[in-house]
């Protein structure tokens, strides 16, 4: 069953948002060759925790760290740790805060320095699928027109999309129903009701679209060792259309 949230409810996950939005700044802000992924992890749950909230990763089912970075064929849910971070790695930088009883989940992805071409192409693309999806998300609509929407474009690019992780319903839990699988087919699907929250979080593979998880049981890498990249909004469809609850006017994300 789809919980569909109140304004009230929706103001608070835009909340937890904005908490999610700011500390993933300070994150990028610390963001250098050099730097280990534990310490991103440090800087984004001292900020959390400064604004009252939780980080809602840190022990999901059982995962250890506050936030997920996942770098170069890491595709997600990667563990901060004693990885350097160098010149060209591509980040994927996972953040999801709870505060006052509602989550709210975003993630960006960025290049340390400049990076390659095909690396700033994957993220470009990967940013503009989750536009599409976000863009498709409307009243009456289907989850499958999303997730076609996603698909087709990734694909056109000459990429693919991951099919193992999929987005999700988001409110009092970190994940809920609706599903959002980022494929599928158009008019197919649960029919979108005013109301609903969920997560557009489209993975992009430079390669092929398998993945494997590593021997800690939480990182997913490409299978072909091709880069990957993803972006994530929280977002709430109205009747007049959604509305991205982590995008501020006043942050680039
Ligand atoms: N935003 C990711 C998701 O929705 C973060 C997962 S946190 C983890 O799946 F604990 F599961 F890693
Ligand atoms: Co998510």
């Amino acid at each position: 069953m789809v919980h569909l949230k109140s304004s009230r409810e929706i103001q608070k996950i835009r909340a937890s948002c904005r908490i999610a939005a700011e500390a993933l700044i300070k994150v990028t802000e610390a963001v250098a060759p050099g730097v280990t992924t534990l310490r991103l992890d440090q800087v984004a749950e001292t900020y959390i925790r400064k604004r009252g909230g939780v980080p809602s990763a840190k022990g999901y089912k059982g995962y250890p760290g506050s936030i997920c970075i996942s770098v170069n064929d890491e595709v997600v849910h990667g563990i901060p740790g004693k990885r350097v971070l160098q010149e060209g790695d591509l980040l994927s930088v996972d953040i999801a805060v709870k505060k006052e009883g509602y989550h709210g989940d975003m993630n960006v992805s960025l290049i340390v320095g400049e990076g390659s071409p095909q690396a700033r192409r994957l993220l470009e693309v990967t940013r503009q699928a989750m536009e599409r999806g976000i863009r498709a998300a409307q009243v009456g609509e289907r989850m499958g027109d999303v997730g076609h929407a996603i698909q087709s474009f990734v694909e056109g690019q000459g990429f693919s999309i991951v099919r193992d992780f999929c987005g999700h319903g988001i409110g009092r839990a970190f994940h809920e129903e609706p599903q959002l699988l980022h494929f599928g087919r158009p008019h197919t699907g649960w029919k979108i009701e005013p109301g609903a929250v969920f997560t557009v979080e489209p993975m992009v593979n430079q390669g092929g679209p398998e993945v494997r998880v590593l021997d800690d049981d939480w990182t997913a890498v490409t299978l072909d060792g091709s880069l990957s990249a993803q972006f994530e909004h929280t977002v709430a469809v109205t009747p007049e259309g959604p509305k991205v609850l982590s995008r501020f006017e006043d942050l680039p994300f």
